[in-house]
């Protein structure tokens, strides 16, 4: 890492008042609560209402996030939205956000990896602090994902839900905390176990298309949840061995929320019991992008559980398939 570092200052969220509950999707498919809940430990998902896209969700938990720093929306240099639910392909909904927020300075982009969006987008913008080019970067994790979900498609439908998380990233004022570190990796040879095959270049959206249902997410479920625990822990493990520490050092784990099973055997692999771990599964689903800030705003706002010097370790792991692991030291 360069001569100094990039740290969290502010978080904010965005989660969409309605409640999609297991309830509810045993009217709309054949399942039920007790296998949702038993195989995934979801209980129920946001929604975010019909005629809004996810910019809206991500200027609102953008603007949280900075009235928590009383930071103007003139003073963000740059914006970088992790989504694979942009309101529509370009121009990027980080564009949308700047205008929206009024961030008249900001340059930005959208950064498509899938559930390690934000991951990504946030090791991405540490760099470009670290390097000295920028001073403050929002990076924001947003993903509609009611938008591309198949609702008679029970191995998926009942996995996802609507939500946005943003945080303020500045140069650390101790280049021995904040962001310290960061491992990622991409196999696209995963690419069709998880993915959404029409809408793109390859397969533009023809009647056809529409009709045999191409526009939602497809995903084999069973293989994707054997390399997700396989890779994250393997991920999470390396960062840890890679700066000297154990679970043990470990204040919280921030893990990507999919399945609560996937969580559960990611952290005894890690040896981290589940009182580090942080879980908000149950409440609000797989959010893709959303999931990691989201769990960052609930342990640091809903729960206040962090304190300077504490280290966390976030990881993901998603389509493309990509994942990866962010190791901070909290200032
Ligand atoms: O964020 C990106 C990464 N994504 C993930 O990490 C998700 C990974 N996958 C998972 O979370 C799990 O694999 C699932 C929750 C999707 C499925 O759990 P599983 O223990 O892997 O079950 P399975 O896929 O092996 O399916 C078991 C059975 C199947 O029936 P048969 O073939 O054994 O008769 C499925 O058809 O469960 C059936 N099933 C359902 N039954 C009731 C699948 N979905 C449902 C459902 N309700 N909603």
């Amino acid at each position: 890492m360069g001569s100094r570092t990039a740290y969290i200052r502010s978080v904010g969220r965005f989660l969409p008042e309605k409640r999609l509950t297991n309830e509810d999707l045993e009217k709309m498919v054949d399942t039920t609560s007790e296998w949702i809940l038993t195989r995934t430990g979801i209980r129920e998902r946001r929604i975010l209402e019909p005629g809004l896209g996810n910019s809206y969700m991500a200027v609102r938990a953008a603007r949280e996030c900075l009235e928590r720093a009383q930071v103007s929306p003139e003073e963000i240099e740059v914006i970088i939205v992790g989504t694979i639910t942009p309101d529509m392909p370009f121009p990027a909904t980080a564009c949308l956000v700047q205008k929206e927020l009024g961030a008249s300075r900001a340059w930005g982009f959208d950064l498509s990896a899938g559930c390690s969006g934000f991951i990504f987008a946030l090791s991405t913008a540490a760099q470009m602090i670290e390097s000295g080019g920028q001073e403050k970067i929002l990076v924001i994790g947003s993903d509609v994902m009611s938008r591309i979900m198949d609702y008679q498609d029970r191995n998926t439908c009942i996995l996802f839900g609507d939500g946005a998380g943003a945080v303020l990233l500045e140069p650390c004022p101790d280049k021995d905390h904040g962001i310290l570190d960061y491992i990622h990796h991409t196999d696209g040879s995963g690419g069709d176990l998880l993915c959404l095959k029409a809408g793109g270049s390859l397969r533009p959206p023809t009647l056809e298309s529409v009709r045999n249902r191409e526009h939602y997410v497809r995903q084999q479920g069973s293989q994707v949840f054997k390399y997700a625990v396989k890779e994250m822990a393997q991920v999470s493990g390396a960062i840890l061995e890679r700066n000297g520490l154990t679970g043990e050092d470990l204040a919280l784990f921030l893990p990507h929320q999919a399945n609560l099973r996937i969580i559960d055997a990611c952290a005894q692999r890690m040896g981290i019991d589940r009182d580090r771990v942080i879980i908000n599964v149950d409440r609000y689903a797989n959010t893709t992008a959303g999931t990691i800030p989201l769990c960052l705003y609930d342990a640091l706002v809903e729960q206040n559980r962090v304190k300077k010097g504490d280290y966390l370790v976030m990881s993901a792991f998603g389509a493309g398939f990509t994942w990866g692991s962010v190791l901070l030291r909290w200032w």
